[in-house]
């Protein structure tokens, strides 16, 4: 059950976005990709549009998410709407689980998979005859990061919020076996350190401190049960820099959480193999939107379009009231990336 819904961040603007580019297509064939389902909000939209879109004869949306309950949400919400549910693994490849034949001319087809294998999957949905070939995507976004639902669902340990869960923080718990609890015992203190710089960009000193009370803490007691998170949550606030005096609105939680998570789901590696593959997934006049959370996404996007062959076309930010309504979206920054 959903305790808080997920409010799509910055939905106008890709509504905007996805308008033009289908106007402007001189093609019989559209393909929408969305890289981070979630709940659906941008996904909805999407295929809205494309529906309106008389004048061409085949409009297909694909759906990617990693998270076993956000898809099973989805497949329940939005059965008649959706053609085609597959699974997609590197060992086990693609798997059909669900289709039902149409003939319309939109088509939504959701696929359970890292969004990483975007180009393996495109590939085998057109060997097995499910796209047409040599489609390429003419509109993608993904929207980074965690959905409201993951966060408040507290047993799964992305939040603060809670004393009493272990640290988990696996999106995609059938691929990825170790967990932030699993991390903290086994790091060192160097690996541990260079975790909190390079995915938060925390001091050197301080990511050191905070590497050494952990390695402290373990040897009390190993990770890995419900007080977790209470354990976690009183070395940082004994970590005086890391109190909310010095860092104003932050918790002093909030920066040791997210490298946390950053590392546990290898987000930042995902998410370097996406922008390298972009160039070759995206049609001549497409546009690819990324919207990112944090300064280490928004580092590797900035640095790795250039080596990909891809342009900045825009940054956009969400508007005051956007942030009044919805104060998740205070830290977004949407990339419009287009082929070189
Ligand atoms: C911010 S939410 C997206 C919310 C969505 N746009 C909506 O309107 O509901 C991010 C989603 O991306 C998913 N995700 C993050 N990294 C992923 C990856 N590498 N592959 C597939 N899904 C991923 C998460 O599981 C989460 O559901």
């Amino acid at each position: 059950m959903i305790t808080k819904p997920h409010i799509p961040v910055l939905l106008e603007e890709i509504e905007r976005i996805a308008t033009d580019i289908l106007n402007s297509l001189n093609k019989p064939n559209a393909l929408f990709v969305d890289l981070t389902l979630g709940y659906a909000g941008h996904s909805i939209s999407l295929l809205n549009i494309l529906k309106r879109k008389h004048t061409l004869s085949n409009k297909i949306l694909l759906s990617l998410d990693w998270d076993i309950n956000a898809i099973n949400y989805v497949l329940d919400k939005n059965q008649k709407y959706i053609h085609k549910f597959f699974e997609y693994t590197s060992y086990k490849g693609l798997t059909v689980h669900r289709t039902s034949d149409t003939s319309e001319s939109t088509k939504w087809y959701v696929v359970r998979a890292n969004f990483a294998y975007l180009p393996q999957i495109l590939d085998t949905l057109f060997q097995k005859g499910y796209l047409p070939k040599k489609t390429k995507v003419d509109f993608l976004l993904a929207d980074l990061g965690v959905s409201t639902p993951q966060l408040e669902d507290l047993d799964r340990g992305f939040s603060f919020k809670t004393d009493k869960a272990i640290l988990d923080m696996r999106m995609d718990p059938t691929t990825y076996k170790v967990k932030a609890a699993d991390l903290l015992n086994i790091l060192s203190h160097k690996e541990l350190k260079l975790l909190f710089i390079n995915n938060v960009g925390m001091s050197p000193v301080l990511a050191s401190k905070l590497a050494w009370s952990i390695l402290y803490e373990r040897e009390q007691k190993p990770f890995g049960s419900k007080d977790d998170i209470k354990r976690l949550k009183q070395i940082c606030e004994k970590l005086h820099p890391l109190r909310p005096s010095a860092r104003k609105r932050l918790h002093p939680c909030t920066l040791v959480f997210l490298a946390l998570r950053i590392a546990v789901n290898q987000e930042l590696d995902n998410l370097k193999t996406l922008v390298d593959h972009l160039p070759n997934l995206l049609s001549p006049d497409s546009k690819a939107a990324i919207i990112t959370f944090h300064s280490a996404e928004q580092k590797i996007i900035e640095r790795h379009v250039a080596t990909a062959n891809l342009s900045i076309e825009n940054v956009i930010i969400p508007k005051a009231l956007e942030i009044n309504k919805n104060p998740a979206a205070r830290s977004a920054k949407m990339y419009i990336l287009t082929r070189r």
